[in-house]
């Protein structure tokens, strides 16, 4: 049975994977190159200096330590000036109501997210209050596919990995939860997270009797 699902933040709870597009992509013309939204997949779930690292890569730029720091630094003050202009009529359809029918249900809520940023997020789209445990990027020390996230969410909540279901957008995610033994929902294409035991396309017409029958 289902204890606790654990949700990712970022293209789950609410769409900031467009807003960490546009910041990347401006640090990536800014070095004199640009990316695709294909190429981008491949960022979801994956921390600020892992992205950095992919997409410097990708650019074939080589900076020094401090050189990346800065940057990084950079494109995060420009996703926050996005963040910062975000509203609760930001968060994902059918998101509120399914956690709402989790807590009448008795099953546990924690976020489980790659992002630093995440308390601040949760703030602006007035979302905090839903969660028992919050785990982030603050939290961490290794990140999605390892399962050190969700194992800390499950553990947060006293319940079992076994009997906690996570959703995630991102390949790096659903990954994270199956290494970890959980269930996965994936949040996005079937064509692209492949690993995940469903995937839905949005949390409309997702409930807790579906929930209870993965
Ligand atoms: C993840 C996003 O949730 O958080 C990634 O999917 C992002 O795209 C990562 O890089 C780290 O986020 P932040 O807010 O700490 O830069
Ligand atoms: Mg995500």
């Amino acid at each position: 049975t289902v204890k606790a699902c654990l949700f990712d933040l970022d293209g789950v709870i609410v769409d900031t994977a467009v807003y960490h597009f546009q910041a990347w992509r401006r640090l990536a013309n800014e070095l004199c190159f640009d990316f695709t939204e294909h190429q981008n997949e491949q960022l979801k779930g994956i921390s600020r200096m892992e992205s950095l690292e992919l997409i410097l890569n990708w650019g074939g730029v080589s900076l020094t330590e401090e050189e990346k720091i800065a940057w990084a630094t950079k494109k995060n003050q420009w996703y926050l000036d996005l963040v910062m202009q975000m509203t609760p009529n930001e968060v994902l359809p059918g998101v509120p109501d399914f956690l709402k029918s989790l807590r009448e249900n008795g099953i546990k809520i924690a976020l489980g997210s790659a992002s630093k940023n995440s308390k601040l997020i949760l703030e602006k789209i007035q979302m905090l209050d839903y969660f028992d445990a919050i785990i982030d990027g603050n939290n961490i020390t290794k990140g999605k596919p390892d399962p050190q996230v969700f194992l800390m969410g499950a553990e947060a909540t006293g319940v079992q990995p076994t009997e906690c279901v996570v959703f995630e957008d991102a390949v790096a995610g659903v990954q994270a939860a199956k290494a970890g033994g959980m269930k996965a929902v994936g949040v996005g294409s079937a064509d692209i997270l492949t690993e995940a035991d469903i995937v839905i396309s949005t949390f409309e017409g997702f409930s807790v009797e579906k929930l209870l029958q993965m």
